[in-house]
C-alpha cells in the first residue's frame, strides 16, 4: 500500500516529491517524521506533532515548522542574492542541509560527527 501511495505520489507530483526527498535527506529523517498519508487517494495527510514545550497553547506540527523553514530558506537565498550581487545561476544556494547536515536539530559539526559515528 505504501509503495502504491509513493508511486502515485511520484507520478502526480514529481517536482514536489523530489523536493521532499531533498528535505528528508537534509534532516536525516523519513517522510513519516513530518507526515504520513500523502493526500491524493491516500486519505487525509496526518501531520506529526513536534514534541516539546507548547507555544501559546498549541505546539506546531513538524509540517508547520517545515513550512516556516521552507519560507525562511527562501528568504535567506533572496538576501544572499542581493548581498553578493551574483547572477542567480552562479550564487551558492542555502538548502536545508546547509544548516541541518543530516540531523533534525542542527548543531556543531563536531557534535554531529560524534553522535552519528556511533
Ligand atoms: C521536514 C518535514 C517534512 C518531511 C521530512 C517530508 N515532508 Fe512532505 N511536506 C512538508 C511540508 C512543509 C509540505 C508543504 C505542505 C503544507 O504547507 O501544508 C509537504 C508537502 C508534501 C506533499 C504535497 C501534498 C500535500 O499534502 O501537501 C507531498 C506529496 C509530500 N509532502 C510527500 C512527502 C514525501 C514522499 C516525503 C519523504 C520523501 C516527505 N514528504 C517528507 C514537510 C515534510
Ligand atoms: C539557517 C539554518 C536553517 C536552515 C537553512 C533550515 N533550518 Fe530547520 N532548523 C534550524 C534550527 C537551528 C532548528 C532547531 C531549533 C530548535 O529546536 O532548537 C531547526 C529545526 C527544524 C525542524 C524541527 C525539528 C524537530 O525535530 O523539532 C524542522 C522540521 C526543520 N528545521 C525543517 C527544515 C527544513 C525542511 C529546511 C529546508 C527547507 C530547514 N529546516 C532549513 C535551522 C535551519
Amino acid at each position: 500500500m505504501r509503495v502504491l501511495v509513493l508511486f502515485l505520489t511520484a507520478v502526480t507530483l514529481p517536482a514536489q516529491v523530489a523536493n521532499m526527498q531533498e528535505i528528508a535527506q537534509g534532516l536525516g529523517v523519513k517522510c513519516e517524521y513530518c507526515h504520513s498519508g500523502m493526500g491524493r487517494g491516500a486519505g487525509p495527510r496526518v501531520d506529526q506533532a513536534a514534541p516539546g514545550p507548547k507555544v501559546e497553547g498549541q505546539a506546531p506540527s513538524r509540517v508547520e515548522i517545515g513550512r516556516a523553514m521552507i519560507a525562511m530558506t527562501r528568504d535567506i537565498n533572496e538576501k544572499i542574492l542581493l548581498a553578493t550581487g551574483k547572477p542567480a545561476t552562479d550564487v551558492t544556494r542555502v538548502t536545508c542541509i546547509t544548516c541541518h547536515r543530516g540531523v533534525a536539530i542542527p548543531g556543531q559539526l563536531a557534535d554531529i560527527v560524534a553522535k552519528t559515528a556511533l
